[in-house]
């Protein structure tokens, strides 16, 4: 297999579940070094463990991407562990799944900030 990303380092939000989760694992299998950053531990955790199981290298940042300090820490996390920062996949979610005349302002605001003002920052 022709390996795309040997040596490059990945920033992949959301990377716990779901589109992030395989991302990861993909990217990982195609040589990247992955930082799995997601808001619950747990299944950034499990991530972290199939991508050793790969082969590739790996660390788990945990908390939420609509923190001020969020963009800052986990830049400095692979930097800190890889030396480089290649790639940003800002795929980090939350979804409130209501029709817009239903929803509370706060549910508005919350996917605002996660699609949004986050990835802006
Ligand atoms: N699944 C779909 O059909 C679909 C379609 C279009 C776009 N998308 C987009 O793809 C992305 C991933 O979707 P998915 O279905 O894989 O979602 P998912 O719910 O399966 O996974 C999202 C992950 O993001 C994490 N997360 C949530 N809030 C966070 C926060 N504040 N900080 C850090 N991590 C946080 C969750 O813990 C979870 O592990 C989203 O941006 C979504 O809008 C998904």
């Amino acid at each position: 297999m022709v390996k795309l990303l040997e040596n490059q380092v990945a920033i992949i939000t959301g990377a716990g579940r779901g589109i992030g989760r395989e991302t990861a694992l993909m990217f990982a299998e195609h040589g990247a070094k992955v930082v799995v950053a997601d808001l619950d531990a747990e299944p950034a955790m499990e991530v972290v463990a199939e991508i050793k199981k790969i082969g590739s290298a790996t660390i788990q940042f945990c908390g939420s991407v609509t923190e001020p300090e969020f963009g800052k820490q986990v830049v400095e996390a692979a930097i800190s562990a890889f030396g480089r920062l290649d790639i940003l996949v800002n795929n980090a979610d939350y979804c409130a799944d209501f029709l817009l005349h239903k929803m509370t302002d706060e549910a508005f605001n919350a996917i605002l900030d996660i699609h949004l003002v986050a990835p802006s920052d």
